[in-house]
């Protein structure tokens, strides 16, 4: 049963009221969201290696500089989103670290290759389509901190959102070859993006207590099948096909009827064994080894700075 304190904080949600950082909250609430945010965090970081692939190799100025900014976004991201989690008590060293130990999970998506241009377009297009759908309720989730956080990077995701719809359509509406290769890409992108709202909601093990805290809002079906019908018609609209036979608009619902989710794949990769885990931790790994030389000398000048002022 409910103590009169955890009475008291559902109250509190339920009335719509922000749970910020210094307010008494239940220790099963504080370790849904490190867990929530810390993932999502990695994510953002983990995020940035399958795109990165592509900068030395963007055919023009204007699209290598739309992705390095979009990159650059996604690590700043990252840092709000660390910081979120700073404000429940852990500190972004003790988070990292259960990044590259592969103790903590991030995104199932970013475990899949960018094997031709057309990947690009596509990740802004469905990925950040998908984690915009997902982010945008977040906004209105019951953690202020975590709440704030997600205005901002909305935004920015929804311009990554538009860069990747505008460099599919350039593909779509081009040459032959590059229309195939923009369908190529989403044969390859629709199945793992639906993938990313996580286990359907029988099987979702968070769902309930998040929805009653209001960490979730929406359900994972919920915004799954909001994402299909989103984006349909964008894909009509391009001229492709999305890999799925058993696609069909459904009258009396008023959502599309969609095929069966390969479970057994998803499993897969979220245990460690996608296409591309240990190499996307391995170079988290290597990155965060390579950058001790960096932190190190930091420390050493402010440590000889803070002895100067004391002196
Ligand atoms: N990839 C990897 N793991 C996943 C995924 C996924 N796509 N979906 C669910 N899981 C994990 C959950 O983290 C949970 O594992 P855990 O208990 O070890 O933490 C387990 O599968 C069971 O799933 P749920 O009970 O449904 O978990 P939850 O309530 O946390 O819902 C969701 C998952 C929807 C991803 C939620 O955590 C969320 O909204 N997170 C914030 C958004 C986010 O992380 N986006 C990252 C991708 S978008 C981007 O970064 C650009």
């Amino acid at each position: 049963e409910m103590s009169a304190e955890e009475r008291a904080f559902q109250e509190k949600i339920d009335a719509g009221i922000k749970i910020e950082a210094k307010d008494w909250m239940p220790e099963g609430y504080r370790r849904t969201l490190i867990r929530q945010i810390s993932q999502h965090a990695h994510s953002e970081i983990v995020g940035q290696l399958p795109e990165g692939n592509w900068v030395t190799r963007a055919p023009s100025l204007k699209r290598k500089a739309i992705l390095l900014a979009k990159i650059q976004d996604e690590a700043g991201h990252g840092l709000y989103l660390y910081s979120a989690a700073e404000t429940l008590g852990v500190t972004r060293d003790q988070v990292y670290a259960d990044l590259l130990s592969g103790k903590v999970k991030y995104s199932s998506i970013f475990n899949y290759p960018t094997t031709n241009w057309a990947d690009i377009g596509t990740i802004g297009w469905l990925v950040d389509g998908a984690a915009i759908m997902n982010q945008i309720p977040l906004c209105r989730c019951s953690y202020g901190p975590y709440s704030r956080a997600m205005v901002r990077v909305c935004k920015e995701e929804s311009f990554h959102q538009r860069q990747g719809y505008d460099l599919v359509m350039a593909m779509a509406k081009g040459t032959p070859e590059q229309k195939a290769m923009a369908q190529d890409a989403l044969n390859r992108w629709w199945w793992p993006a639906l993938m990313m709202f996580g286990p359907s909601d029988g099987e979702s093990v968070h769902s309930a207590q998040s929805m009653q805290w209001k960490i979730k809002i929406l359900s994972n079906d919920e915004l799954r099948q909001k994402f299909v019908d989103q984006t349909v018609p964008q894909a009509e609209y391009l001229g492709l096909t999305i890999p799925d036979p058993e696609l069909k608009w459904n009258e009396d619902t008023g959502h599309y009827d969609f095929g069966a989710i390969d479970w057994e794949e998803f499993r897969q990769v979220v245990a460690g064994n996608g296409p591309c885990n240990r190499d996307r931790l391995r170079t988290r790994v290597k990155a965060w080894d390579d950058g001790k030389w960096f932190r190190d000398a930091l420390l050493a000048h402010a440590e000889k700075k803070s002895e100067r002022q004391v002196a």
